[in-house]
């Protein structure tokens, strides 16, 4: 069945109908102030750091699944009926509803009692706060009196304490109300310098900014006590749960509409201008004020929605795509694209799955999200690059994580994850081919964030790659330390207490567990190096690079394939993992994909031999599992791979972050049909019309579609902040439609299924709009034999850059057998 459609002329995704099998969400903002929406209005919002600045509260793991946000209530004052425009909280039965997710908002409309009230909810650019902007019409033939109701719980900023700590949190709430205005300044009279705002743009009949007064004992969301009498109490909130509601009168006439806007931000003072007067408790609101005011009136509203909707026009115009398949269309030029920004602002931070007080940035995480983010602003791909490395580690290993807010790597989880450094000379690699930048490798750039550390970027590359080196284990193969990418296969851990982490836990010394899946990635990463050494005129360290990588190659095919496939690894008794010795987990993903896209085996047919296996062994009609057969029991020297049921994340789960591997593996051998194939089995899209299966949005990836061994074959969890949204939009743009981003030039190399007649493909890079035509009369799976640019033929499949020219430049790529 399906919950909506797609309505890719205004980008977006209709919902028609809020019983969605999860709640299916939206991101607002994409700079600093960020939001999560779900269909019925519920998430949160938070400035930069989910957990150290969170503006409003919100309970995770809560039944119904979705509950606590961004509420409305309107109330009928002559029948006193009361209901939520956005279904939640009250759930009472609307006569129309439609959720329109967008690119950067969410617009939620319904009708009850007929009573129309459609609000939009978005984040003005370079703001750092949120707009819902409310239209009410009376479709009624009488006149209609009625109430709306505003509510936003209040964070008390750090939402791990303020989900633990209630002995204190209970006493330190405090807010403002000055002029409608609600101001939450809990801590404000301390150390913190920010407080947040919820401001309405009508004279108010009333307000309540204490919880449990708006509520009333024993009640809920559902039925709070102030919208069922029609009357706020007019509390003040001194400790316990401080709280925004506005309470506005609307009296409209048949036919009459009535726009609200509420505006909910966050603000800074300089910590000597906090308070006015200054000797007095507070808040200084002189530089706040002008802001409320700039968005209480909705011409202003309407112009900065338009600047949002202009911005997304541009941000996806670099890669647009018309080719005869649907799906890849409106994943590459609207959803794929889409979600690659919200990976890259938050990492793996806060989603519906990921709590925003468990992880910050990851390393390894935010090194592969810039291969899907950092065609669309590559000025904060450089940042990000240069922010990371400055966590590196002087013996070129990484911290696992980081605080965004501090930039600082997260010491409790620390580090030791032995495939983190390399990617980030791939996501260095990205950018200089996306940017052309060369300069980015000169930035001085701490270790460990030590001041007097600075090194060229450069230099940080080099000791991702020495890091490796000198940590080989017995067969000459990378040590694993705690996990490589799969973070799940934790070769040192062995664990036999209840709640111990599996990701910071070592019993093991560590000098014996390696992994191929490092050994390819590093061959992969070393031939990427070389090219950059090359570049910076150091030929000699570019072919030191590159023996190292042959070196490793004769490793892996020594000890590292098994015959039909390439093993995984080596756990801490030197016994191969994913090889036809094991029981269970013959055969993994991640080193097939890896192996292959470093280029081992193209030119001995192993690869092909390999993909055939993956093929057989692997490939589902719902993607491809990570490995097989499946763990059947928990084994201590495996971790928390094994700990997870059958066909469950790890365990044998369609991952679909690594599914991406194959298929660019795939296209690398030349099978476009069987690459296209897979691409299609776990795009969300093509998936709508399983929606009560796959229960995910349909217009996301989601991390993990339930693999062959569990019951629920098929079903997606864990839906938007995963690398398999960077590494898909990296594939079907880059490795399938073939037009790939190369050190020197854009690259034509499609590799696509035969049957496609062509495809037609606007890029804009360093400077130039690219209009490239794909002819494919013969039906062809790969082989550009001719390339004609502007009128002219040229040699290769490489478009040089070259100096901005005012016209696009046309392309037409023919291919033939
Ligand atoms: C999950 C992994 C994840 C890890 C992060 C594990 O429980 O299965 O997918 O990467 O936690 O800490
Ligand atoms: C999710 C993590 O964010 C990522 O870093 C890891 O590679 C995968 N899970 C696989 O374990």
């Amino acid at each position: 069945m399906r919950y909506g459609h797609f309505d890719d002329q205004n980008r977006e995704y209709i919902i028609s109908q809020p019983d969605t099998p999860l709640p299916w969400i939206n991101y607002l903002g994409c700079e600093s102030y960020f939001g999560l929406i779900s269909n019925t209005a519920g998430g949160y919002s938070f400035y930069r750091d989910a957990r150290l600045r969170r503006l409003s509260r919100y309970r995770y793991n809560n039944a119904p699944f979705d509950v606590g946000g961004r509420y409305l209530y309107l109330r009928d004052n002559e029948t006193e009926k009361f209901w939520s425009p956005s279904w939640q909280p009250t759930r009472t039965k609307l006569d129309k509803y439609e959720c329109r997710h967008g690119m950067g908002y969410t617009i939620i409309g319904s009708t009850a009692n007929k009573i129309e009230a459609q609000t939009t909810y978005f984040v003005p650019l370079g703001e750092t706060l949120e707009i819902w902007k409310c239209k009410i019409t009376n479709h009624r033939k009488k006149p209609a009196k009625l109430s709306l109701f505003s509510s936003i719980e209040f964070c008390l900023w750090d939402a791990q304490d303020d989900s633990t700590n209630f002995q204190r949190n209970f006493s330190t709430g405090q807010v403002e109300i000055v002029d409608g205005v609600i101001y939450h300044k809990t801590e404000y009279r301390e150390r913190r310098n920010h407080f947040a705002y919820f401001a309405c743009s009508e004279k108010l009949a009333g307000y309540d900014t204490q919880r449990d007064t708006f509520l009333g004992a024993y009640r809920s969301w559902d039925n709070p006590a102030a919208v069922e009498r029609g009357k706020s109490f007019n509390s003040v909130a001194c400790g316990w749960a401080p709280h925004g509601s506005h309470h506005v009168k609307v009296n409209l006439k048949p036919g009459q509409t009535k726009e609200i806007i509420f505006v909910l931000g966050y603000h800074e003072n300089a910590g000597d201008k906090k308070f006015s007067p200054p000797d007095s408790q507070t808040i200084n609101k002189t530089t706040v004020k002008p802001v409320i005011t700039k968005y209480l009136d909705g011409k202003n509203v309407v112009a900065a929605f338009q600047k949002l909707k202009e911005n997304w026009d541009n941000l996806l115009g670099t890669y647009q795509v018309t080719s005869p398949d649907i799906h890849a269309n409106r994943m590459v030029n609207i959803w794929n694209a889409y979600q690659c920004m919200a990976t890259f602002n938050m990492s793996r931070s806060a989603s519906f799955y990921e709590s925003g007080i468990g992880r910050g940035l990851g390393f390894r995480d935010s090194n592969q999200d810039l291969l899907g983010f950092v065609h669309m602003v590559p000025s904060r791909a450089r940042e990000r690059i240069l922010d990371l490395s400055a966590t590196q580690l002087k013996s070129g290993g990484a911290f696992h994580q980081y605080q965004p807010l501090t930039k600082r790597g997260n010491h409790e989880l620390g580090s030791n994850f032995n495939d983190d450094p390399h990617w980030l000379i791939l996501g260095v690699g990205a950018y200089i081919k996306e940017t052309g930048d060369w300069g980015i490798l000169d930035e001085q750039v701490q270790f460990e964030n030590e001041p007097g550390s600075e090194q060229p970027l450069y230099e940080h590359l080099r000791r991702s790659f020495n890091y490796t080196l000198e940590r080989l284990g017995p067969h000459g193969l990378p040590l694993i330390g705690r996990a490589d990418w799969n973070d799940c296969l934790n070769l040192n851990c062995f664990s036999d207490t209840p709640g111990q982490s599996f990701q910071t836990t070592t019993n093991k010394e560590g000098k014996v567990a390696e992994s191929v899946f490092i050994a390819g990635l590093f061959v992969l990463a070393s031939k990427e190096l070389a090219t950059i050494a090359v570049k910076r005129g150091l030929p000699d360290e570019a072919k030191y690079y590159l023996a190292e990588a042959a070196k490793m190659e004769k490793v892996i095919y020594k000890h590292g394939w098994d015959g039909e496939w390439f093993i995984r690894a080596y756990n801490d008794f030197g016994q191969p993992i994913g090889s036809k010795v094991c029981k269970e987990g013959k055969i993994f993903i991640e080193s097939q994909g890896m192996c292959i896209m470093a280029g081992i085996g193209l030119d001995d047919g192993k690869a092909k031999l390999t993909l055939d296996s993956v093929n057989k062994h692997l490939a589902t009609k719902h993607g491809i599992v990570l490995q097989q057969p499946a763990f059947t029991k928990y084994y201590i020297e495996m971790g928390e791979i094994s700990s997870y049921p059958p066909g469950y994340k790890e365990n044998a789960g369609i991952f679909c972050h690594n599914n991406p591997w194959i298929i660019i593996a795939e296209t690398m051998v030349g099978n476009g049909n069987r690459a296209f194939d897979y691409y299609t089995r776990i795009n969300p899209s093509a998936r709508e019309k399983i929606g009560d299966l796959h229960r995910c949005e349909p217009y996301v990836y989601a991390q993990m579609i339930a693999g062959k061994d569990a019951p629920t074959f098929g079903e997606a969890k864990n839906s938007w902040l995963t690398g398999t949204a960077a590494w898909n939009y990296f594939t079907i743009t880059q490795w399938i439609l073939g037009i790939r981003t190369g050190f020197d030039g854009l690259i034509v190399d499609p590799v696509i299924p035969a049957k496609w007649k062509g495809f037609t493909v606007t890029r804009k890079f360093r400077g130039n709009t690219y209009v490239i035509e794909v002819k494919n009369p013969n039906g062809q799976q790969r082989g550009v034999k001719k390339l004609v640019v502007d009128g002219r033929e040229i040699a290769g499949n490489v478009l040089p850059a070259c100096a901005p020219q005012a016209e696009p430049i046309r392309v037409v790529a023919v291919l033939e057998g």
